[in-house]
């Protein structure tokens, strides 16, 4: 890596924090990015801590990177950031969009690497809001175990807005929000507002009956790498299916089929922990999302019914639209992310006592030591909860079931307004700041709310205060 002259340090250091150079990717590609193992990708030597807290949180590199590394992670970092095109052109690099696709490029849901926005000011929904398709009952054993759900036959896994050339788009997906006023036991109101979704404009006809759509918002991705350096002893600690404690709250892991190693692995990540490592998603992502072939989903994301759809996807001139190089290198990109640093927490050890207090850490458990020996801050326990009717979508992934959810990661919610402009919480961002999400816990969770409700309102807001510091 170019070394910064330290006369433009100042400058960069005025517009928050330093990011990284983006270098002309298709120049300098490294030819021999090592097999990413965990030991190679992830070490103790490297600080994973930052204390930017700007805008640009979400994008750092941790501090010990080797200058092979970090070519590496800025491969990975202008593929997650190039917008793609259709294929042919004559841009070779990054052709091969489509011929579905919600949008041509990751960063376009993962603004910053931060959450997605659910709706633009016109109300209509954002493309970082999509919808999954999926049957309510599923049969399909072959099918549940492979992907964990049985997709629409004509539409697919998930509902395409874009389509290339003559492949017809295949609908847009409408949330109508209808406000719910609810009051805290001292007499302080609230709104809610629960969405519905419903789709128009539908390129291919009817959807399957049994059909339902299931909205799911794009994750902030931070640390995702020490996610998955936690070991699976200690997230199964926490499982208790049975709630043989009979605290009310269970935790049940997910397990999902990995394409790389064809075996069904620990589900660690997504709303529903359907996905069992980095590499596992961003392949996932690549496929449904933009209409990437790659080595793990290395078929098109048309179903058989979509004719110009396959017709299109033969131009394609490549094995895969994103090969095993570029595909480890976001991978890697993605895995080394920085972690911003609690802000000022001496100012928040009141408000942490009551986030323990109310159980909100039997699910947001705090802390790991993870394999490489560093000690994590995730408030997540990676595991699934049945969170209630309000939050259900009646979509079943692996073993989860309908309503339950994945525990999400809360390091770093205090600043998804600064890195994305907009916050918004819960799996289908319906959330407008952090009192909602807790106000929309249910299930498992609803004790844990209630007594956050129970609070006087100056104990609420140090609960909510101490969140936005983490
Ligand atoms: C059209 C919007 C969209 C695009 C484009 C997109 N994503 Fe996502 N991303 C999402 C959504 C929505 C989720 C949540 C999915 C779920 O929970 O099932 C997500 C989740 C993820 C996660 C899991 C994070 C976690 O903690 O669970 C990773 C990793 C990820 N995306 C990487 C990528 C990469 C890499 C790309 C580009 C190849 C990409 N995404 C492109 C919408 C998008
Ligand atoms: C039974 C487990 C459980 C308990 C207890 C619990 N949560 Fe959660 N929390 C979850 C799950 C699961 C979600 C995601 C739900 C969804 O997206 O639909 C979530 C989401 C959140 C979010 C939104 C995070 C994001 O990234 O969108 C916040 C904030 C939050 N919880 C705070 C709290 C607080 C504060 C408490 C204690 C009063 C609490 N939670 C108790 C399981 C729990």
């Amino acid at each position: 890596m170019k070394r910064l002259h330290l006369s433009i340090l100042p400058a960069l250091l005025l517009l928050g924090c330093a990011d990284t150079k983006n270098k002309n990717t298709t120049t300098t590609e490294h030819n021999s990015i090592k097999k990413t193992t965990v030991s190679e990708k992830k070490t103790k030597t490297r600080k994973y801590f930052t204390e930017c807290k700007s805008k640009m949180a979400f994008i750092r590199e941790p501090k010990g990177l080797s200058n092979d590394e970090i070519d590496i992670f800025i491969l990975g970092k202008s593929f997650f950031r190039i917008p793609w095109v259709e294929a042919p052109s004559a841009t070779t690099a990054r052709d091969g969009l489509g011929p579905l696709f919600n949008a041509n490029t990751c960063m376009h849901c993962h603004p910053g690497n931060g959450a997605g926005v659910a709706v633009n000011k016109d109300g209509s929904m954002t493309r970082s809001l999509l919808l999954r398709l999926s049957h309510k009952e599923p049969k399909d054993a072959a099918l549940i175990k492979k992907i964990g759900f049985e997709p629409d036959s004509t539409y697919g896994a998930q509902l395409s807005k874009n389509g290339n050339h003559d492949v017809v788009a295949e609908g847009e997906p409408v949330v109508k929000y209808e406000n719910i006023e609810g009051e805290y036991p001292d007499g302080t109101a609230y709104t809610l507002r629960k969405p519905t979704y419903s789709v128009i404009n539908k390129g291919y006809g009817a959807f399957d009956e049994d059909t339902i759509l299931a909205p799911r918002i794009g994750s902030a991705l931070i640390g995702l790498g020490q996610l998955e350096l936690i070991s699976e002893k200690d997230i199964l600690a926490h499982q208790d299916i049975e709630d043989k404690d009979g605290d009310g709250i269970s935790g049940k892991a997910n397990y999902a089929f990995d394409p790389e190693t064809n075996s069904t692995k620990l589900g660690r990540f997504t709303w529903k922990a359907s996905a069992t490592t980095v590499k596992h998603q961003t392949a996932g992502a690549a496929h449904n999302d933009m209409g990437l072939t790659n080595p793990l989903f290395p078929m098109h994301n048309c179903t058989k019914k979509q004719e110009n759809c396959l017709k299109e996807a033969e131009k394609g001139r490549f094995e895969f639209e994103l090969p095993a190089q570029r595909l480890d290198a976001i991978d890697y990109y993605l895995s080394n992310l920085a972690i911003p640093k609690q802000r000022d927490p001496e100012k928040y050890t009141e408000g942490a006592k009551l986030f323990k207090s109310l159980s909100c850490t039997a699910c947001h458990v705090e802390r790991y030591k993870t394999a490489s020996g560093i000690t994590i801050k995730p408030y997540s326990d990676l595991l699934l909860h049945d969170m209630g009717e309000a939050l259900a979508d009646g979509r079943s992934e692996f073993l989860a079931s309908g309503s339950e959810w994945r525990t999400p990661p809360m390091w770093g919610i205090g600043l998804y307004k600064k890195v994305s402009g907009e916050a918004n919480y819960l799996h289908d961002g319906r959330a407008r700041n952090i009192e909602e999400a807790i106000l929309w816990h249910g299930g498992e969770a609803e004790q844990s709310k209630k007594d956050f409700m129970a609070l006087d309102k100056i104990s609420r807001q140090k609960v909510l205060d101490f969140l936005k510091s983490i």
